[in-house]
């Protein structure tokens, strides 16, 4: 049966452009280099980022994680930068699920405990969010999170993603099903 939609953008919207660098004022998002492997290594150690995550990760899983994002991207499913000052890595962000056809996406984030509390997650957020939109020309970004996690929220709701409702018991963690923050960001959006 003959779809009665386009897709809003076509493939190779991504793939066909190298991942670029992202300027966020004094940070800046780069493609993952194999360097960067201690930085994802601590990362999940980290309880808050095994938490919300719901993985861990082994020294040769690090290796693979780094290594799986130009292909990702290839295959123009997903995205991730290594957000970083002059100090190193600093945390993560990115598009998941990424969908040309509809023009969305989501967006995943994380920060190292040692840089915590200086906004890192909200300002790579605007920086992601101002490629995607304006650049790249997804439609909508969807953010979701826990409501237990306080820190997601603000992170969304400083990052000009409003919040739209709450999707009852839509997540397993290791703890069980939590309810779950739907934020999203239009293109439309002033
Ligand atoms: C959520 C997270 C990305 C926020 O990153 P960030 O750059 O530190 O964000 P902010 O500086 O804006 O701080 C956000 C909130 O974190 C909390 N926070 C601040 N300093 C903190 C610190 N040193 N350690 C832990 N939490 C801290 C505060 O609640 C703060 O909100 P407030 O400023 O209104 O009090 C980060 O805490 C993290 O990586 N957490 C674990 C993984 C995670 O939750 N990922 C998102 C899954 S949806």
């Amino acid at each position: 049966m003959p779809l009665l939609t386009t897709p809003a953008l076509r493939p190779g919207a991504l793939a066909r452009h190298p991942q670029p660098d992202l300027d966020a004022g004094d940070l800046r998002l780069r493609p993952w280099r194999p360097e960067d492997r201690p930085a994802v290594l601590a990362a999940y150690a980290d309880p808050a980022i095994r938490r919300w995550h719901c993985r861990t990760m082994t020294d040769d899983e690090a290796r693979d994680w780094i290594d799986s994002w130009p292909r990702r991207w290839h295959q123009e499913t997903d995205a991730s930068w290594a957000v970083t000052d002059h100090a190193g890595v600093l945390g993560q962000i990115g598009l998941r699920a990424v969908d040309l056809y509809e023009a969305e996406a989501a967006v995943s984030y994380w920060v190292l405990p040692t840089a915590r509390g200086r906004r890192v997650a909200a300002r790579a957020l605007a920086a992601l969010t101002a490629w995607s939109l304006d650049e790249l020309g997804l439609h909508r970004l969807g953010l979701r999170h826990s409501t237990a996690n306080t820190a997601s929220c603000q992170v969304a709701q400083r990052a000009g993603f409003p919040l739209e409702g709450t999707n009852r018991s839509a997540a397993r963690h290791a703890d069980g099903w939590h309810d779950m923050h739907v934020h999203a960001r239009l293109r439309t959006d002033t």
